[in-house]
């Protein structure tokens, strides 16, 4: 998506967001409905950026901040995504759609779909968190579950779509959900009241959060809101599956599929990101780094979070506290750099990780 800027700066101002509504909705003239009157919502976004009051003394780091996500509608970060192509789906005067996801994505399709009467057919792996597959079936979607990864259920949607008149809402074959995401950029930019932080931490699966940000920060640089100071953006991944971070040791430009992908950390079990090029460069341009994590570690930094922060994190939020802690004690990280983390959903989706 494109949007005209330097039009929109001539009325929209950062003064004006402060009796904007209390939703990502806030950020309208960069998002894509035509008519305001197609938004489907359920009070996504806008999500609490917290200072850690222990947890940065623990790993070395004196200003760390945790955005959490977990606070959204489904209780994960893919609310975002999903408001904004559900709502243009609606605006275009689609009927019924269908995802492939690991899990977050499928339970924030599902709920956008019940809200607007859209039909929702989703694949997920058959090894999806247990949470995932009840709260689709109860929020009225038809789901298959499959015996294979996210890939192969992307592939059943595309085998499938066009016989059953099927939208395909995979990750950045629309447009639009990468719109719904860019908008974690543009809330840390305004909750640190528009000076960016150092670090960026984002547990990366198909990356599409970091494409999004990175996205936001240009158009927030355009309208001439920010600065061109970048933070470092750092995709964490899982040792079972780290097709971005081997590519960025590697110095490639693009991914291998990663066999046998595994890891507790649902959202990283994508085993060839489509947007790897995208998050590579991001990556090298931000002269950020990749850094993949043991699930061991993940269980245990998530553990951390939560007994020194109240604040109980998705395995791929928790992937980030590890990953900080490893770059701050090799130094790539110094002690005073503004950190944050992106805790992209909650826990309590992932008892039986937790619950092992
Ligand atoms: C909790 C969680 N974190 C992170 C991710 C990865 O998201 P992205 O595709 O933006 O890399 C997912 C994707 O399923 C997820 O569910």
């Amino acid at each position: 998506m494109r949007y005209d800027l330097a039009r929109i700066k001539e009325t929209w101002t950062r003064d004006s967001l402060k009796s904007a509504r209390p939703d990502l909705w806030r950020y309208l003239p960069v998002l894509p409905p035509q008519n305001p009157e197609s938004i489907v919502s359920l009070g996504e976004g806008m999500t609490p950026l917290i200072r850690t009051h222990r947890l940065g003394a623990a790993i070395g780091a004196r200003e760390l901040w945790v955005k959490d996500e977990g606070l959204n509608p489904t209780a994960s970060f893919k609310a975002r995504g999903m408001t904004t192509a559900i709502t243009m789906a609606r605006e275009l005067g689609i009927r019924k759609i269908a995802i492939p996801s690991a899990g977050n994505a499928a339970s924030a399709a599902a709920a956008y779909a019940a809200a607007s009467g859209i039909e929702a057919h989703i694949f997920m792996p058959k090894v999806v968190p247990q949470a995932n597959y009840i709260e689709c079936k109860a929020l009225g979607a038809k789901v298959t579950l499959v015996d294979g990864l996210i890939s192969d259920c992307a592939r059943i949607v595309a085998e499938r779509k066009d016989q059953e008149g099927w939208f395909d809402m995979s990750t950045l074959k629309e447009p639009y959900r990468v719109e719904g995401k860019k908008t974690m950029g543009y809330e840390v930019a305004e909750q640190f009241d528009w000076e960016l932080p150092d670090a960026i931490f984002y547990p990366t699966g198909g990356g599409v959060g970091l494409i999004g940000m990175w996205k936001a920060f240009d158009e927030l640089e355009q309208l001439g809101w920010i600065s061109s100071q970048r933070p470092k953006m750092i995709a964490v991944q899982a040792e079972g599956c780290q097709p971005i971070a081997r590519a960025f040791q590697q110095g490639a430009s693009h991914s291998q599929f990663w066999k046998d992908a595994s890891t507790i950390a649902a959202g990283l079990r994508v085993p060839k990101p489509l947007g790897d090029v995208l998050i590579l460069d991001i990556l090298r341009a931000s002269a950020g780094t990749a850094v993949a994590v043991s699930d061991q570690e993940i269980l245990n930094a998530g553990r951390e979070l939560a007994s020194l922060e109240g604040i109980f994190a998705a395995p791929e939020g928790a992937a980030c506290v590890i990953a900080a802690k490893k770059l701050l004690a090799s130094g790539f990280l110094k002690p005073e750099a503004r950190i944050v983390l992106y805790n992209t959903g909650s826990g309590l989706k992932y008892l039986d990780a937790y619950s092992a």
